[in-house]
């Protein structure tokens, strides 16, 4: 554990993913809406396989945010909320995940119910980027 701990620190590991997590989620939904509106399935699928890369990737993120945990991020409400909010978003993605799938398999287009909710999803996205984009600047 300890071996890939260091790792992680020194090839800073997670704030490297954390860019594949939060480009994809957000490219996946907007390639998703644009497709329902231009009923166009290459877009569909666009936001499917981009949702599939991200659901691999992000549970990776968090781990390696797990590592990536300093002692300073200790006591520091922002970051219990980046560490909490961040593992729960990388298991409820295989939820979201999971849904995208059955429409896929239905060869559907996403309807508002999923839009609605993987825009909360993105919504919550954006606020854990900013909890650990702040803590890291903060410091600088
Ligand atoms: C969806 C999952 C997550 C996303 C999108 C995310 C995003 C971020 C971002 C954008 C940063 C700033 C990186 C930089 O520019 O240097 C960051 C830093 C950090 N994150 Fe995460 N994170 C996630 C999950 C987690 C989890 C689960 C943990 C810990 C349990 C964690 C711990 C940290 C730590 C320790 C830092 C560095 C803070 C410092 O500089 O002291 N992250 N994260």
């Amino acid at each position: 554990m300890e071996i890939l701990r260091q790792f992680v620190n020194a090839t800073k590991l997670h704030p490297i993913l954390v860019n594949f997590t939060a480009a994809l989620i957000p490219f996946s939904v907007f390639s998703d809406c644009l497709a329902k509106y231009k009923k166009n399935i290459f877009l569909r699928e666009t936001g499917w396989w981009a949702l599939l890369c991200a659901t691999v990737v992000t549970p990776l993120t968090a781990a390696a945010g797990w590592l990536f945990w300093m002692k300073d991020d200790n006591g520091v409400l922002g970051m219990t909320i980046h560490k909490w909010l961040g593992t729960s978003l990388a298991i409820l993605l295989f939820g979201l995940f999971y849904s995208r799938h059955r429409l896929h398999r239905q060869q559907k287009f996403v309807n508002s119910f999923y839009i609605a909710i993987a825009i909360i999803f993105v919504l919550a996205l954006i606020v854990q980027g900013h909890l650990g984009g702040s803590q890291t600047y903060s410091s600088m």
